[in-house]
């Protein structure tokens, strides 16, 4: 009597494929074993079939466990009962079950490799839904600019509306009617690159309150925002060109305490509601009086002295002063509204100015500013 091949494991409702393409010699094998024993003949050909009708990797796996797994597969199973079975027919079905390992394991490595030439192929069309989409690279603005967007937003809120005016300016708008006598050593500090003799590169935003001035009568309330050059010896902290925002106020009646609710507005908004300030007086030919306004220093808190986990030294940000230059601001010189035509018994007015760079520098920590300039992406994506 033979011993039953157990069938147990191969699920019937594997779907079944063709072995043919799989197996040259498929045809042969189904034959010798048919002459050999009929129960191997048929467990290879089921076998072979639903080895070949895996549809993925996965529903494969699962076959080639039931079929070939060492320890619950069918032929391992199969090849436990031998030692029960006479001689002859334990030679004759142990030779035969062995056949039917390797050829099962041939068609299995054969559907494996056809399965993976599948995924290839359809991945080569671009038909892979499982890839994930790529990102389009997504630009912002430069790091001043957004300050520059902030600061604009925050004087539109106050009333300001924006005036720009020519990088390549007149002397006259430039110096003269702003209040720079000729050959006065205030011109120094502003040492330009001219164009021709009355032509040249703005070494400030301030030339902007003339043009608006002379184009209509007060009350005028503008900010006047952009790049301006000077010919300066570059290094960390200076530049050949940078970029301002001035700021003009005219009207009736204009004051000092006008000025100074202004500025403090700005630097709260800029430097966090808790910053302290202070106006030190400052000569500028175009205002009187004149100021700087200073910040308590951003790093030592107007202290001056850094605290390092070395000791205490000298804060290097504001050099041990506590305190922080951040803009020039005065009340408009009466010289300025003449030369424009305003009457200085009528208005008065007031005026600030700011580099946006070093708001960026402070406000960031930033050490260099050669760095806004250069356009490294490296750079301009912390912002
Ligand atoms: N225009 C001045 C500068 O660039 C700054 C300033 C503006 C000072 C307005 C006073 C009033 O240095």
């Amino acid at each position: 009597m033979h011993a039953a091949v157990p069938h147990l494991g191969i699920d019937p409702a594997w779907e079944a494929g063709d072995p043919a393409g799989l197996a040259p010699e498929h045809a042969q094998h189904l034959a010798e074993l048919e002459s050999l024993d009929h129960e191997l003949a048929a467990l290879y050909r089921r076998g072979a079939e639903v080895l070949a009708g895996a549809a993925n990797p996965a529903a494969l796996d699962q076959r080639r466990a039931a079929l070939l797994g060492r320890e619950r597969g069918v032929i391992t199973l199969a090849l436990g009962d031998l030692p029960g079975l006479p001689l002859d027919e334990r030679k004759r079905r142990g030779r035969g079950l062995n056949q039917v390992k390797r050829w099962l394991a041939e068609i299995e490595a054969a559907r494996r490799s056809q399965l993976e030439r599948e995924a290839e192929a359809r991945a080569a069309t671009g038909l892979d839904l499982t890839l994930p989409g790529r990102r389009p690279w997504v630009g912002r603005r430069h790091v001043l600019a957004q300050i520059q967007g902030e600061l604009l937003d925050l004087f539109h809120g106050m009333g300001y509306s924006v005036y720009t005016s020519p990088e390549v300016e007149l002397e006259p708008y430039n110096f003269t009617k702003l209040n720079f006598p000729t050959d006065h050593p205030a011109r120094d500090a502003h040492d330009t690159y001219f164009v021709r003799p009355e032509v040249l590169l703005r070494t400030h935003t301030s030339p902007g309150w003339v043009r608006a001035m002379e184009e209509r009568k007060p009350p005028l309330r503008r900010v006047f925002p952009g790049r301006v050059y000077r010919a300066e010896h570059v290094d960390a902290t200076h530049m050949d060109q940078f970029h301002q925002i001035d700021g003009l106020f005219v009207d009736r009646d204009v004051s000092l305490a006008d000025l100074k609710g202004t500025l403090a507005a700005f630097a709260r908004e800029i430097y966090g509601a808790k910053i302290r300030t202070r106006l030190v007086p400052v000569y500028f030919p175009f205002v009187e009086p004149g100021a700087q306004m200073d910040v308590a220093c951003v790093l030592c808190g107007g202290t001056g002295i850094e605290h390092t986990p070395a000791g205490e030294k000298r804060c290097v940000v504001c050099k041990g002063t506590g305190w922080l230059e951040v803009l020039g601001a005065g009340m408009v010189h009466p010289n300025v509204f003449s030369a424009v035509g305003y009457d200085p018994e009528e208005v008065t007015g007031f005026a600030f100015g700011m580099g946006l760079e070093r708001i960026a520098m402070l406000r960031y920590g930033v050490p260099e500013i050669r760095l806004f300039l250069e356009n490294d992406l490296r750079f301009l994506s912390q912002f």
